[in-house]
Order: C-alpha cells, then sequence, then structure tokens
C-alpha cells in the first residue's frame, strides 16, 4: 500500500486527485483546512466505494496544524510515498505590479511559497522512509517567467503579479529541493494543471477538472525512470509538457 498526502483536497483539483488516486490503489490522507469539509469530501468518496482515505485537519500557513497533521499521520504510518502541495490562492483581482498592496503578495506567498516550504520540511522525514517518494508542487505556466516575457505566448496579458510570481517562486523552490534530494530515490516535479474550470476562477477555465488532476497524479506516480527538478505543463505543450521555467 501507498499512502499520498494531498494539500487542499477537499473540494476541486486537490479532490479530484486524491479521488484519482484512489482509483490506482493508494490511501489518502485527505488535507483540508475545514476538517468538517474534508469529513464531506471523504463521505462522498466513500459513497463512490473509494475507501481509502481518512481526512486531515490541515491548514497549511498554521505551523501548529501542520505539525498536528504530521504527528497524526506519524503515528498510522510508517512512511508517506506522495506529498502533493496543492493548496493555493490567487489574491484576487485585479493584481498589478504597479498598485497591488503589499499585503496582498504577503498573503498569496504565504499559502503558494511559505506555506509550501513549511509542509514540506514537516514531512521529510516521513517521505524519507518511502522506497520511492514523489513531491509535486501544484504550479501554473503563469510562474514560468520565460513565458511571461515571451508576446507570443497565448496568456502574455495575463499578469496578476502577486500570483505569477509567487508561482515562480514555488518553482525555484522545487528546483532547489529537487537539488538537494537528486541523490536520493526522490523525484520532485513542478506541475501546472492547465487553466481549469474551479472555484478558483470562477470557473472561467476551458479545462476539465479530471484533465487537471491527471496531470498532477502522472508525477506523484513515476517510476525510478521519471524525471525530477522538471516543469510540466501539458496544456502549454501536450506533446511532451515540457515548458521553460
Ligand atoms: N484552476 C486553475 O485554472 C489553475 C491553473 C493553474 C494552477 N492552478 C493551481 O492548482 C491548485 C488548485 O487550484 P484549484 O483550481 O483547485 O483551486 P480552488 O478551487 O480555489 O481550491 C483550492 C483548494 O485549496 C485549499 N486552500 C487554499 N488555501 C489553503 C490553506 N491556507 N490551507 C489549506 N488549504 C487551502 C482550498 O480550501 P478551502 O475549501 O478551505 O478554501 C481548496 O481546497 C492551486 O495551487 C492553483 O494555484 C489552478
Amino acid at each position: 500500500m501507498k499512502y499520498a498526502l494531498i494539500t487542499g483536497a477537499n473540494r476541486s483539483i486537490g479532490f479530484e486527485t486524491a479521488r484519482q488516486l484512489l482509483q490506482q490503489g493508494y490511501y489518502v490522507y485527505l488535507g483540508s483546512r475545514s476538517l468538517e469539509n474534508g469529513q464531506q469530501a471523504v463521505a462522498q468518496l466513500h459513497a463512490e466505494g473509494l475507501t481509502q482515505v481518512e481526512p486531515v485537519q490541515l491548514e497549511v500557513t498554521d505551523s501548529a496544524s501542520i505539525r498536528a497533521a504530521r504527528q497524526a499521520i506519524g503515528q498510522k504510518a510508517t512512511g508517506l510515498d506522495v506529498l502533493i502541495n496543492n493548496a493555493g490562492i490567487s489574491g484576487g483581482f485585479p493584481q498589478t505590479a504597479t498598485a497591488a498592496d503589499v499585503a496582498v503578495f504577503k498573503e498569496v506567498y504565504n499559502t503558494n511559497v511559505f506555506a509550501v516550504v513549511e509542509t514540506t520540511q514537516a514531512f521529510l522525514d516521513l517521505l524519507r522512509q518511502a522506497s520511492e517518494p514523489r513531491i509535486v508542487t501544484v504550479t501554473s505556466s503563469l510562474g514560468s517567467i520565460a513565458l511571461n516575457a515571451d508576446p507570443a505566448w497565448g496568456y502574455y496579458h495575463v499578469k496578476p503579479a502577486a500570483y505569477n510570481s509567487s508561482k515562480a517562486a514555488l518553482n525555484m523552490y522545487t528546483v532547489a529541493l529537487a537539488y538537494e534530494l537528486r541523490d536520493t530515490p526522490f523525484k520532485v516535479n513542478a506541475v501546472d494543471p492547465g487553466y481549469t474550470a474551479t472555484d478558483f476562477n470562477g470557473h472561467s477555465g476551458p479545462g476539465t477538472v479530471p484533465d487537471a488532476a491527471a496531470r498532477v497524479v502522472k508525477y506523484a506516480v513515476v517510476d525510478a525512470n521519471g524525471p525530477t527538478g522538471q516543469l510540466f505543463s501539458e496544456e502549454t505543450n501536450p506533446e511532451t509538457g515540457e515548458i521553460p521555467w
């Protein structure tokens, strides 16, 4: 049995990621900052016959919550095979480089960057107990500095400054993490689920939640020959998923 923890898994892409990992036989710790919402999500999965799942209260910007989740999971499992850092926020729009309040930047970085650092570090010891540990950071093509600087790119004019820069910072953290774990069995990758119809964007995205989650799951279950320290966006590059940082 392989064990996975997904942050922000009570709804949208995180929830569907849980469903797809369950369908692949994983045991899933379904992270939710509201335990009640997590319990409801788990009940829905149970009703679908997917029973190897339990909710874990996890507010990723709260150190005490992260510590408690780590302790709770550590008491049940000897190792963790997969960590998916999915929880993320946009910070709301508009969000310009010239006028967005620095408080918005701090709020967005807190969830999209600092919380990922803290959550990852908290679970690293459990992940090290697994034979083939995997970490996926859920990023966005909007975090690619190279694409943001390319006037030919389809989303060139989409520049929420706090969100895009937070995902760029998350990408660099992913590279640094993969580098430090390069001589271990870890695979650490940043994955863009694609512009997807969820609450995140008022359901404006063209992509579907199942497709988005499948892109994330693909790198959560890569085998020993799989990539590490890479950035993938199948929406941008349907052939290989590779895009510039
Ligand atoms: N949708 C897209 O088009 C798109 C495109 C590229 C990348 N992404 C990325 O994909 C990820 C998931 O996006 P989504 O579309 O599924 O977003 P969503 O519909 O807004 O859902 C976000 C999830 O994250 C949780 N969350 C937010 N802040 C949290 C916190 N501090 N602690 C714990 N959980 C927290 C939410 O919990 P609550 O229910 O408690 O609020 C919710 O479960 C994000 O990282 C996003 O940046 C999305």
